[in-house]
């Protein structure tokens, strides 16, 4: 049955999937709500979306996101506050960045009406999937690929968009332990660091897998130029608290101007934190973790909002961090989780 909702039509699933859900026992982003959203671009346009059953989609072989890598993505998350108000964080600055990813893999821009209605649509939709346990959330996935045929390397001339969504527990378990990277580089100077594309995660995989032999969880990319200079950490933005300054990179076009980094940049300031958003040397890191200055370094992004790293590898040598009782990483993720699910103010409007 098809119904119209903000404009959108619905077509609802025949069967709901959420009773084989165990809430209380969540994952990250392993399972799907009911529905999804689909947008088409043909003919030169984007075409109005619609919410449809969550379902497998065929493709031609020839379509160039299989060749050619155009493919982008957003990641974002719902929360449900007492009242069963269905909450975002900064949606638009999603939509946003989307669009700019889109701008540097030549993929047509998604107008806003479509993403933002769309998703308020889906929501609204699938509002029993949005977990209310503390820790868990609605994880949302906007993405673009290339569905447009053929082998020729060029734009393709026809998109897909869709957003997914999946319940979700905490995306890491604990502090991870992290090696500095020394050869690998995940982006560099005119490239596509700054954008969600797919491509820049699938190269991080394989140096991901040697660390993770070595007994490390995740990388730190360093710049591609000199590997002098910490920029990242796995797929997230890095910052690093020397004595009680907050440190952590400028955003560039191999670093990605992450929605977590630039509110976590304005919480610290508002809490007193001295932040320096500079470039960061590896030497100074390992200095500071031998002359006991280095206090915490941890990643922060959407899905994990901040992991904290309980020491790191470089150059054969292991680093821990100290345990400390009151750290900046976890004030800093009580104040955004807060923030997000209505728990506290939100002086800066970042709740949706
Ligand atoms: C995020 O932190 O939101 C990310 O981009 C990680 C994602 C690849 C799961």
């Amino acid at each position: 049955m098809s119904t119209i909702v903000n404009d959108i039509e619905v077509i609802k699933a025949n069967h709901t999937k959420i009773h084989d859900i165990d809430f209380n026992n969540l994952k990250f982003g392993h399972v799907f709500s009911d529905h999804m959203l689909e947008c088409d671009y043909k003919d030169g346009k984007w075409h109005t979306p619609k919410v449809v059953p969550y379902a497998p989609i065929s493709l031609d072989p020839s379509a160039k996101i299989f060749h050619y890598g155009q493919s982008i993505f957003e990641g974002m998350k719902a929360y449900k506050d007492e009242d069963d108000n269905i909450l975002l964080f900064r949606p638009l600055d999603n939509f946003k960045r989307l669009n700019i990813s889109a701008k540097r893999l030549a993929i047509p821009e998604l107008p806003e009406a479509f993403f933002m209605d769309g998703l308020k649509t889906l929501l609204k939709v699938d509002s029993d999937w949005i977990p209310k346990k503390e820790g868990s959330s609605l994880y949302i996935r906007p993405f673009i690929f290339a569905t447009g045929k053929g082998f020729h390397a060029s734009p393709a001339d026809e998109y897909k968009f869709i957003i997914s969504t999946a319940p979700s527990g905490a995306y890491f378990a604990g502090k991870v332990k992290v090696l500095i990277e020394e050869k690998y580089s995940r982006s560099a100077n005119g490239g596509v660091g700054f954008a969600k594309a797919g491509g820049n995660y699938a190269g991080q995989f394989y140096p991901t897998q040697l660390a993770v032999k070595k007994g490390y969880q995740q990388v730190i990319w360093t710049d591609d130029n000199t590997h002098e200079y910490i920029e990242e950490a796995g797929a997230m933005n890095i910052f690093v608290r020397i004595n009680d300054t907050l440190i952590t990179g400028p955003t560039s076009d191999r670093i990605l101007d992450g929605i977590t980094r630039k509110s976590i940049i304005e919480l610290a300031k508002t809490e007193g934190i001295p932040v320096e958003v500079r470039k960061i040397t590896v030497s100074e890191v390992v200095e500071a973790a031998k002359n006991g200055t280095l206090k915490e370094m941890f990643g922060a992004g959407t899905a994990a909002v901040i992991s904290p790293i309980a020491g790191f590898g470089y150059k054969n040598e292991d680093f821990d961090l100290p345990e400390l009782e009151n750290t900046f990483a976890s004030s800093l993720k009580k104040r955004i989780t807060d923030i997000q699910t209505n728990k506290a103010e939100d002086p800066f409007g970042w709740r949706y």
